[in-house]
C-alpha cells in the first residue's frame, strides 16, 4: 500500500514538474521572429537541458515521464513557422513508433496486464480511434510491399504481445498526424485537392508496431485516406540504410562504442548493486537479469502507472529504476564526450540522408513527386541520424518521437530554397552542424539547403577526422 501511495505521488509531483517545465520551455520559444535579429542564441537552445526552466541536476524520473510522452493536451510546435513569402515545396517526416509493449519480459513475474485493443472509450481518448480501426479494417493488401502485408493494421490483443504498439502508442501518432496536418495541408496547402500515390512517400520497417505507428499518423494527417492512394514500401534495415548498408568501419566503431557501454557499466558499483538486488527478488542469476534489459520493462510498468511487480522475496521498485535510468543518462553523456558513437552515426545516418536531399533536390527542381516523405521507424533509426546532424544533446528519441525536415522556396527570388530541421516540434536547425554558423556569415531568416546538401555529400566525412570525402572510402578506411 505505501509503496503504492509514493508511486503514485512521485508520479503526480513529476507529472506537474514535467507540465510546468515543458510549458516554459515553449513559453520561451514563442518569438519565432528573433531568430531574424540574432539575438535568438538563448531561445534556441530548448532541446537542450535548460537550466533554468529544467531540474538542475538530471532528474530521471522527469526524463522518464518525458520519454513516455503522454497524451495530453495538444502541445505548441514550431512546424511550418516561415517568413511569408516563403512557399512550402516538401516535407520529410522521421517518427518512432508509439509507446509499445516490453521488448522483453522480467524473468519470473507475471508481465504488467495491458490491453493491446483499441476501446474508444478507455484512456488516453481520441475522437477519431473508433473512426481509425473501422478504416483500418477494410484495409487492402495492394498497399502495401511484401512482407508489410502480413502484418496486422491496428493492436488487438487483450494481453498485449510483446513489442505490440499500445492504444497509447495509436493516439500518439493520431494526434502527431492531426497537428501536421493543420499545419502542412490546411495552413500550407502542401498536397494539391486531387493528391495522388505519386506525391507520397512512404516507407515502415517489418514490425507491425512501426507500421501501424506509419498507418494511425497517416491517417490523422490525410482528410481523405484512400486505400487506393496509398503504398507502403518496405525497410529492412533498421537503419533505413538500403542497398547500402555494407560499411566495415561503422562496424568497428558500434563496437568500439558498446565496449565503452561496458566498461561504464562496470564502475557503476550502484548499478551493480542494484541489479543484484533486482535479481534475489525475481531469484534468478544477476547475468540472466541483466540479459533481459529490465528497464525496458520497467519503463512499460511506469509510463502505464502500473506498479512495478513483486515475488515473495519482495518487489522491485521505485529506487531499482531510478538507478539504473539514471545509469542511462550518465552513459549517454559519456556516449557524446567519447564520440565513438558519432562515427557509428555519421556513416550509418549516411544512406538516409543522402536519400533525402536526393528527394529534397527533385521536389525544389519542380518535380511533385514524394513531396510528403514518412519514414516510420525506431530509436535506432533517429537517434543515428540527430547525432549525424549535430543535435548530439537532443534527448533520446522518445515515443512517437518526430525528426522533420521542411524546404522552402523564397517566392522573391524562387531559385533559392531553405531547410528547416524540427525535432519533437522544436526547431533546431541553428544547432546542427551545417547551420551553427549560419548567423555569422549571413542575414537569411532561414538555412540555406546548399548547407545541408554540403554536409551530407561531403563535410559529413570530415567530421570523422579522416581525409574521405565520400561514402564508400570512409566505410572502408584501412588501419581504423
Ligand atoms: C494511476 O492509477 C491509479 C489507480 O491505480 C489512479 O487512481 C491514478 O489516477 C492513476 N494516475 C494517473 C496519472 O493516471
Ligand atoms: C547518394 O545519392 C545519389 C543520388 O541522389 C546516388 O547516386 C548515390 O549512389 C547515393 N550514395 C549513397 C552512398 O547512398
Amino acid at each position: 500500500m505505501l509503496f503504492r501511495n509514493r508511486f503514485l505521488l512521485l508520479l503526480a509531483l513529476a507529472a506537474l514538474l514535467a507540465f510546468v517545465s515543458l510549458s516554459l520551455q515553449f513559453f520561451h520559444l514563442i518569438p519565432v521572429s528573433a531568430a531574424k535579429n540574432g539575438a535568438s542564441s538563448k531561445s534556441r537552445k530548448r532541446i537542450m537541458p535548460d537550466p533554468v526552466t529544467e531540474p538542475p541536476v538530471m532528474d530521471p524520473v522527469y526524463e522518464a515521464l518525458l520519454y513516455c510522452n503522454i497524451p495530453s493536451v495538444a502541445e505548441r510546435s514550431m512546424e511550418g513557422h516561415a517568413p511569408h513569402h516563403f512557399k512550402l515545396v516538401s516535407v520529410h517526416v522521421f517518427i518512432r513508433h508509439g509507446d509499445r509493449y516490453p521488448l522483453y519480459a522480467i524473468p519470473k513475474t507475471k508481465r504488467p496486464e495491458i490491453d493491446c485493443t483499441l476501446v474508444a472509450n478507455r484512456k488516453p481518448y481520441h475522437p477519431n480511434l473508433e473512426a481509425f480501426v473501422s478504416h483500418m479494417s477494410k484495409g487492402s493488401g495492394a498497399s502495401f510491399e511484401s512482407p508489410l502485408n502480413s502484418l496486422p493494421l491496428y493492436p488487438n490483443h487483450p494481453l498485449c504481445e510483446m513489442g505490440e504498439l499500445t492504444q497509447t502508442g495509436v493516439v500518439q501518432h493520431l494526434q502527431n498526424g492531426q497537428l501536421l496536418r493543420d499545419i502542412y495541408l490546411k495552413k500550407h496547402k502542401l498536397l494539391p485537392n486531387d493528391w495522388s500515390t505519386d506525391h507520397l512517400y512512404l516507407e515502415s520497417t517489418g514490425k507491425s508496431r512501426t507500421l501501424q505507428s506509419g498507418l494511425a499518423l497517416l491517417y490523422g494527417f490525410l482528410s481523405d485516406f484512400d486505400w487506393k492512394k496509398i503504398y507502403f514500401r518496405h525497410q529492412p534495415s533498421a537503419l533505413f540504410c538500403s542497398g547500402n548498408c555494407f560499411c566495415p568501419v561503422r562496424n568497428q566503431y558500434l563496437e568500439k562504442e558498446q565496449r565503452r557501454q561496458y566498461l561504464l557499466r562496470l564502475k557503476n558499483s550502484q548499478l551493480e548493486r542494484t541489479y543484484g538486488e533486482m535479481a534475489k527478488v525475481v531469484d534468478v542469476p544477476t547475468k540472466q537479469l541483466r540479459a533481459a534489459n529490465p528497464i525496458d520493462s520497467m519503463l512499460c510498468y511506469f509510463c502505464h502507472n502500473v506498479s512495478f511487480p513483486c515475488t515473495r522475496n519482495g518487489c522491485i521498485d521505485m529506487e531499482h529504476f531510478k538507478v539504473i535510468k539514471t545509469h542511462q543518462i550518465e552513459d549517454e553523456r559519456e556516449r557524446r564526450e567519447k564520440k565513438l558513437y558519432l562515427g557509428y552515426a555519421l556513416l550509418g545516418a549516411h544512406p538516409i540522408l543522402n536519400e533525402t536531399i536526393g528527394r529534397m533536390q527533385r521536389a525544389a527542381e519542380g518535380r511533385k513527386e514524394e513531396i510528403f516523405a514518412l519514414y516510420s521507424a525506431h530509436d535506432v533509426t533517429l537517434s543515428p541520424v540527430l547525432s549525424a546532424l549535430g543535435l548530439t544533446e537532443a534527448r533520446f528519441p522518445r515515443f512517437a518521437a518526430r525528426l522533420i525536415f521542411e524546404l522552402w522556396q523564397d517566392r522573391e527570388k524562387p531559385s533559392e530554397h531553405s531547410v528547416r530541421i524540427l525535432y519533437n516540434g522544436v526547431d533546431v536547425t541553428f544547432h546542427t552542424s551545417f547551420c551553427q554558423e549560419h548567423h555569422k556569415h549571413s542575414h537569411k531568416p532561414m538555412c540555406p539547403f546548399e548547407n545541408l546538401v554540403r554536409f551530407v555529400r561531403r563535410d559529413m566525412f570530415t567530421v570523422l577526422g579522416s581525409s574521405s570525402t565520400n561514402y564508400y572510402d570512409a566505410c572502408h578506411r584501412e588501419g581504423f
